[in-house]
């Protein structure tokens, strides 16, 4: 699990360096762990960090969240659409496609989009590349390309969490903490695929705030658990 953590970024910035050669002619485990050794790179990036283990109840919910197209304003598009674990927690296309997608349960090539003309800038639906999601709760300073969910103190192995708080596309201004943005990075960043009309939201909820957006969601799940309870009960 160590080199895997520490594989990902090393055999990326080595295929960066391109010539003729294959990745797999240019780098294999048996080279990779060799220049890891080399550099010292073997701690575990984990060690000292508050990382729910993957079987405890929140993991689980998390996971449930992640696949689920219930998170999706119109119900089609989920977390997992962009970021799937077998896709390198990515797409697998240069720019991802959310709603309004033809084939909602497709993804990677051939997921099409259906209403380009509800872009009025005539771009692509969503103009940047999906990141990973793997080792998301191993960065300390900032998520997405951009650093838009900051965390205001940058503590080593602390994901965002210390005291200083972290500021997100919500905040007042460009060094105030977002009091809503949650224990961590991870956690506030979640926050917002929700709010993006092209990622999850759709474009018939404009006229809710971000705030409103995932407190209706929140009340979508509630009342499904609630029609589960009831099924069960009757
Ligand atoms: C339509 C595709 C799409 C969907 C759906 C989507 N994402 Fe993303 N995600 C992206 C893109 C694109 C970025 C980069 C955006 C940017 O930096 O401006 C991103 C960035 C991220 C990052 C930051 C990674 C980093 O290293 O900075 C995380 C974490 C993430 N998404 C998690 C999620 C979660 C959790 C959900 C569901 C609540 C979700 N995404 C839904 C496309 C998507």
């Amino acid at each position: 699990m160590k080199k895997i953590l520490l594989a990902a970024p090393l055999t990326l910035s080595l295929m960066a360096c391109d010539d003729n050669s294959t990745p797999s002619e240019k780098i294999n485990d048996t080279v990779l762990r060799e220049i890891i050794e080399n550099q010292e790179l073997t701690g575990d990036p984990s060690t000292g960090r508050n990382i729910p283990d993957i079987v405890s109840p929140v993991a689980q919910l998390g996971m449930d969240l992640f696949y689920s197209k219930s998170l999706g304003g119109d119900q089609d598009s989920a977390c997992v659409t962009c970021h799937h674990p077998v896709l390198g927690g990515g797409d697998n296309l240069s720019l991802p496609i959310g709603t309004e997608s033809d084939s909602p349960d497709l993804l990677g090539v051939g997921r099409n989009n259906l209403t380009a003309e509800n872009n009025p800038e005539g771009g692509p639906p969503v103009p940047r590349n999906a990141p990973t999601t793997f080792n998301t709760a191993l960065w300390d300073q900032v998520l997405f390309h951009d650093g838009r969910v900051e965390s205001l103190d940058k503590l080593v192995t602390k994901n965002g969490s210390g005291s200083a708080g972290i500021r997100t596309p919500n905040s007042t201004d460009i060094n105030t903490a977002d009091p809503l943005a949650g224990r961590n990075l991870v956690h506030a960043q979640a926050r917002f695929p929700v709010t993006s009309r092209e990622e999850m939201k759709g474009f018939a909820h404009d006229a809710y705030s971000d705030q409103q957006i995932r407190e209706f969601l929140a009340g979508r799940l509630g009342a499904m658990v609630m029609l589960v309870q009831q099924m069960m009960i009757h």
